[in-house]
């Protein structure tokens, strides 16, 4: 089996500050700690992948700047195959973010070189593409970039998994060629048009949306933890309780790991099981990549379950 993990998507600074509670509009709040580290779905994806032992390559557009040169000596510092990863004259993605001490957070991205990374671009990386066994995507760079990876990728025979986020309109014609859907319950509830709040109306939605195209979904529902729907049934995977103190980047990590999981040959219930550790395990620590542990923490933390 082709072992190899392409992920497509974004790359950005996060600026992070952690407050009693998140501001209303138009409020200021002070807040307490701030820390800046790497942050973008993309780049946590692709880190989580690595990090848990993937065979992970990664493509994204930074800017010509200190947070583009810090993103990619990160990169290289996780042993990331960075040999795709792209310059735009447009400044590098920030995003800033708050975290409330219930660990909810909000986030502001000004996307910068990610909006650059253009289907053109895409083209150009069609032989890493063709040569991956899994592509790995979210919706954080230009949507017609998007689904020009997932057709081609489609077309070569390659595994595509969209974890739609965040949720934005998107062509029809997509959910054919994405084999794997990972929404949250509110980015389900916007494709399928239906309300998701519990497992049963997740599956419910999940239906629907296979009626379009997909193959299967992995919902994800935070501390009510992962629900796969495909055409064998419905199966629930229960979160594991941890003390959270900041979910941000927990469902990059739940893509990443899962990812992995799939790469080794592992069917989807142990591997949603195994990145269901993963994502539980990120949200113990503040930041994004900062939180997303390694092979040997989740592994021991699954052994004492
Ligand atoms: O999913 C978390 C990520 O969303 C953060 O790292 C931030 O950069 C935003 O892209």
């Amino acid at each position: 089996m082709n072992r190899k993990i392409l992920v497509i998507g974004s790359s950005n600074t996060d600026m992070t500050v952690q407050a009693s509670r998140l501001p209303r509009p138009g409020e200021t709040v002070l807040g307490g700690v701030f820390t800046m580290g790497a942050g973008g779905k993309g780049a946590n994806q692709a880190v989580a992948a690595k990090r848990l032992g993937g065979d992970a390559a990664f493509i994204c557009k930074v800017g010509r700047d200190i947070f583009g040169d810090n993103s990619i000596r990160q990169y290289e510092a996780e042993g990331l195959d960075t040999s795709l990863v792209l310059r735009s004259e447009k400044p590098s993605g920030v995003a800033l973010i708050s975290v409330d001490k219930d660990a909810e957070n909000c986030i502001v991205v000004a996307s910068g070189a990610n909006a650059d990374l253009s289907a053109a671009d895409i083209d150009n990386c069609s032989d890493a593409i063709h040569g991956a066994g899994i592509l790995l995507m979210q919706l954080e760079i230009p949507v017609p970039s998007v689904l020009r990876a997932a057709e081609t990728a489609h077309e070569a025979g390659v595994m595509t998994v969209l974890n739609p986020a965040p949720a934005l309109e998107l062509p029809a014609e997509i959910f054919r060629y994405i084999s794997l859907f990972i929404p949250n319950e509110t980015e389900l509830s916007m494709y399928s048009g239906m309300p998701v709040t519990d497992e049963r109306s997740a599956a419910v939605a999940a239906r629907t949306m296979m009626e379009k195209g997909e193959e299967r979904l992995i919902v994800t529902m935070g501390s009510k933890g992962a629900l796969i729907v495909d055409a064998d049934g419905c199966i629930g995977i229960p979160a594991f309780k941890v003390n959270a103190v900041d979910t941000t980047a927990a469902g990059d990590t739940f893509c990443g790991a899962l990812c992995v999981a799939l790469s080794e040959g592992k069917g989807v219930v142990e591997a949603a099981r195994f990145a269901s550790a993963a994502s539980a395990l990120a949200v113990k620590k503040v930041g994004a990549q900062n939180s997303i542990p390694s092979r040997e923490e989740v592994e021991s933390f699954l052994d004492n379950q």
